[in-house]
């Protein structure tokens, strides 16, 4: 159980009932009084707005042990009782300055509503208040302030930390079956800034803006070192956070991705998709890159996932598209960091990969001091997603060795 420290209110005049004594339902606005206090010396109420998360009160049970007269000044302490993924519940206790004694109590039980009125998860900040940890069920995100942007994240289970970081034009769902089966790890993968369900502000979008992202959100998950594993331009953002937040990676996985920048080529080829999305749109890019994000063994067995994935590009906020184009064509050459990796490293590659090839991923492998390679047969560019079975067990093989070096 973990007690915020007490508010003091004082009871005046106005508060009392015929015969001088605080009444009942002065209790309930002292008690509302002093949540507020503490949530607005904790995170600060404009968490609400923020996160698009309301704590609406459904059940509330009040004791009254003692009566409070004006002038008396109550110590109210909140305490949390129990927190679920959506729900938490709060006890208040007024215990009078004066002679220590408890005046009344109250256990009030809140669920957490989005916009619509739907139980969501609670914030992490408001967990984070009570020293309480949030973990979300499949398709359920929290949303993490890390800056000039809220992103939103799938956070689950507990132990050493993983990080997944999605490709482009992708999000967060990509991770799905891992997030889903790597227990014993504490799975964290969210949508990039201007991805999925995250917030897609204007302006400027490089690999440094998403690495500084990913620096915060572990600071806002007060995790000091994570396993990162990156798909494609994840892995270029892997890259990154190596060149800019060393410290944070203990160990990759570089899933279809490589280090090289992008040719003259390949930026012209930026060029084109983002003058395709400002002109049509996200559905005009996702019609044309379905087709080379999967391979060609997922297209002809898997057909519902070439509509998953089309509907996920679809989706996606263009601003956020562009950014992430734009930083795709700038973003460093990474060969010459290489050589000097020196956490675990796995290297894994779809066979049908045609966007980061076989050969690139041989690259990476033969670069990185002490890296394992790893091919997926019958699987394209989004391995995780392709070939589930074989990448979950291939990751959980190795993040067992890396928990155990
Ligand atoms: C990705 O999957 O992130 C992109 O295909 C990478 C790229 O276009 O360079």
């Amino acid at each position: 159980m973990s007690r915020l420290p007490p508010v003091s209110v004082t009871v005046y005049p106005y508060d009392c009932d015929a015969y001088g004594h605080l009444d009942e339902a002065a209790f309930v606005r002292i008690f509302e009084q002093a949540r507020w206090e503490n949530f607005s010396r904790g995170p600060g109420l404009q968490m609400f707005r923020r996160t698009t998360v309301w704590p609406a009160v459904r059940k509330m049970t009040i004791e009254y042990h003692l009566p409070a007269w004006p002038g008396d000044v109550l110590d109210v302490h909140t305490t949390l009782v129990r927190m679920g993924r959506t729900s938490l519940e709060l006890r208040h206790t007024a215990i009078r300055q004066g002679d220590s004694q408890t005046v009344a109590d109250a256990v009030v039980l809140f669920v957490m509503i989005d916009g619509s009125g739907n139980p969501t998860p609670v914030p992490d900040e408001l967990a984070a208040l009570f020293s309480a940890r949030v973990s979300t069920r499949s398709g359920e995100v929290v949303r993490y302030d890390v800056g000039d942007v809220t992103l939103a994240v799938d956070v689950r289970g507990d132990g050493p930390a993983l990080l997944l970081l999605h490709g482009f034009p992708l999000d967060r769902t990509i991770w799905k079956h891992q997030l889903a089966t790597l227990a014993g790890w504490r799975r964290i993968a969210p949508d990039l800034r201007g991805m999925g369900a995250s917030e897609a502000p204007a302006g400027v979008y490089s690999m440094a803006t998403y690495a500084d992202d990913m620096a915060r959100l572990l600071d806002r998950l007060r995790i000091q070192r994570a396993v990162v594993a990156g798909l494609s331009m994840g892995g270029y953002i892997a890259f990154e956070l190596l060149r800019r937040h060393r410290d944070r990676v203990a160990g990759l996985i570089l899933c279809d991705t490589k280090a090289e920048a992008d040719s003259a080529e390949g930026k012209r080829g930026r060029d084109q998709s983002i003058e395709l999305v400002e002109s049509r749109g996200a559905p005009a890019l996702a019609e044309r890159m379905v087709q080379m994000l999967l391979g060609r063994t997922t297209q002809q067995t898997q057909p519902q996932l070439v509509q998953e994935v089309r509907e996920m590009i679809s989706r996606s906020p263009a601003p956020g598209l562009v950014g992430a184009l734009r930083a795709m064509k700038d973003r460093a050459d990474s060969t010459d960091l290489l050589g000097a990796i020196d956490v675990p490293t796995l290297v894994v590659v779809g066979q049908e990969d045609e966007i980061t090839p076989p050969a690139a991923a041989r690259k990476l492998k033969e670069a990185i001091p002490a890296a394992a390679l790893t091919t997926i047969a019958g699987a394209g560019h989004v391995t995780p997603l392709e070939a589930p079975i074989a990448v979950s067990r291939l990751f959980a093989e190795f993040l067992e060795s890396v928990r155990d070096s």
